[in-house]
């Protein structure tokens, strides 16, 4: 399909339901055009203890048309997947961008002073070289930059790159290790692209309410990929890397999906999962058997973030919802005889299971994600009321101390829309979500899990931040962050 003609139904979308609903193509079976699907280079520190990234401007066909302009790390967009074990890891991040950019390891358990947030600029022409003491389980984690007010735009940019925790013992847990092979990192992102096939970021303001939706979707920074795999178990590391699109993933054929990985790292052993739904920020790993049916698709629903408000576009594109298929094509799948398949059968057992978290008497927190409603909204002004407890971030201010070691019960609520909510420096268990057992994919540690009204959380502050260099907890909506949807804390 064109281009203009997926913008046109695109467009149709908007004009029938009243709201900025991007769909994406509508089920797609020939593939026949598709390129294989490209995993960003390995930088493989695992042995080296040491890795180099540098911001640069970047060029991009992503359409085969016009250039884009983009930024990403030592490449033109995105940056490449760092894989890193236990200990010291020697950083250096250089900036040769025209603007100041941060490096945060979303998902590494860092001091403040190494996390790399919105205090820590690396400014033009400067670079940054931390020392990351890593101890972790391992994982799939991410880097991107933060700068508060324009991590929205920079990250849509390109920087923005995938971390790979581990203690090389995946052969051992009967799990593929195979980079490119059969362990798969999938960078899921949405685009907007101009009648040209460049990529514009131009939100207008009702994208600043919703957060900026694409209607193109890019996995690894390709439109038109194709995945080769071998006929067996090959395991997908997603990670949903888009300001703000909610993906709600299955297979095509009904085949299911095996959680294996939440943020944090393993869950004790492979849960079949029909449906995942990965917000903003988040990652899961999921293992699926290619062995019996053979090729099929990944899939995802239109999920256009109506929330529980009642917000009139809201209930007005939910009825339009319940007319018409609104699932699209994430990334298809060709399965190859000739690929040799390491890993033909599923785990039983992967970890040991994760020690539930103390919870009796321990400090107890509120903590409301606020965003303009009613009829003002529209007339607010941009980013009037974005805020974390009726207040809109200030670098200047700590929000709160937390005591290092402690654990803490947080109530997460949302307003008018599903908001993906992240702390950083810590990992949480999920206790209930609108008072009812968590979704299969939050029943492992996380560091981003979406709040539709109510999630109430269990946290283990084991990482000191002071002052200056305090962490961040906020919507992982990147518009809605920086607009205000961010508070921080120390832990001492
Ligand atoms: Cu992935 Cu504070 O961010
Ligand atoms: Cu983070
Ligand atoms: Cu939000």
């Amino acid at each position: 399909m064109s281009i203009n003609r997926r913008q046109m139904l695109a467009g149709a979308a908007c004009a029938t339901t009243g709201s900025l609903v991007f769909s994406p193509s509508v089920r797609a079976d020939d593939f026949s055009e598709r390129r294989r699907l490209q995993l960003p280079k390995l930088l493989d520190a695992q042995t080296t203890g040491r890795f180099g990234l540098t911001a640069r401007h970047g060029a991009v066909k992503f359409t085969g048309q016009a250039t884009s302009k983009t930024y990403g790390f030592n490449q033109d967009y995105l940056g490449p997947t760092l894989r890193i074990a236990n200990g010291a890891v020697q950083a250096k991040i250089q900036n040769t961008l025209n603007e100041v950019i941060t490096v945060h390891w979303h998902g590494l358990l860092l001091p403040g002073v190494q996390d790399g947030g919105p205090h820590q600029e690396i400014a033009q022409g400067e670079s940054w070289q931390p020392q990351l003491d890593v101890s972790q389980a391992p994982s799939t984690a991410w880097y991107h930059t933060h700068i508060h007010e324009h991590t929205a735009r920079q990250v849509y940019q390109g920087l923005a790159g995938a971390i790979q925790v581990t203690d090389g013992r995946d052969r051992d847990r009967g799990l593929p290790d195979v980079y490119g092979e059969n362990d798969l990192l999938l960078v899921l992102q949405d685009k907007r692209l101009d009648d040209a096939g460049r990529v514009s970021y131009r939100p207008h303001m009702m994208d600043l309410m919703h957060g900026f939706v694409g209607d193109q979707i890019f996995v690894n920074g390709q439109t038109d990929g194709l995945a080769v795999v071998p006929r067996g178990i090959v395991r997908l590391r997603l990670l949903n890397a888009s300001n703000a699109r909610i993906f709600s993933l299955f297979l095509e054929d009904g085949r299911p999906m095996h959680l294996i990985a939440t943020e944090g790292g393993y869950i004790s052993k492979p849960l079949a999962i029909q449906q995942l739904r990965l917000s903003p920020g988040e990652r899961a790993e999921v293992l699926v058997d290619f062995g019996g049916k053979g090729s099929t698709s990944l899939m995802s629903t239109e999920d256009a973030n109506p929330g529980s408000g009642g917000m009139m576009m809201g209930r007005m594109s939910r009825m339009i919802d319940a007319f018409r298929d609104r699932s699209f094509v994430v990334l298809p799948f060709s399965v190859d005889d000739r690929l040799k398949s390491p890993i033909d059968r599923l785990p039983d057992q992967i970890d040991s299971a994760m020690p539930a978290l103390d919870g009796k008497g321990v400090k107890q927190r509120r903590i409301s994600l606020d965003m303009p409603m009613g009829p003002g909204m529209m007339h607010g002004g941009m980013g009037a009321g974005f805020a974390i407890n009726g207040r809109p971030f200030n670098m200047e201010r700590i929000d709160f101390i937390v005591a290092k070691g402690s654990v803490e019960r947080w109530i997460v609520e949302s307003s008018i829309l599903a908001h993906p909510f992240h702390i950083h420096g810590a990992y949480f268990q999920v206790l209930s979500e609108n008072g009812g057992t968590p979704r299969i994919e939050n029943r492992g540690w996380k560091d981003t899990v979406l709040v539709d009204r109510q999630v109430e959380i269990l946290i283990r502050f084991d990482h000191a931040a002071g002052e200056r260099k305090p962490f961040m907890f906020h919507c992982h909506i990147l518009e809605h962050e920086d607009a205000g949807m961010m508070g921080q804390f120390s832990v001492t």
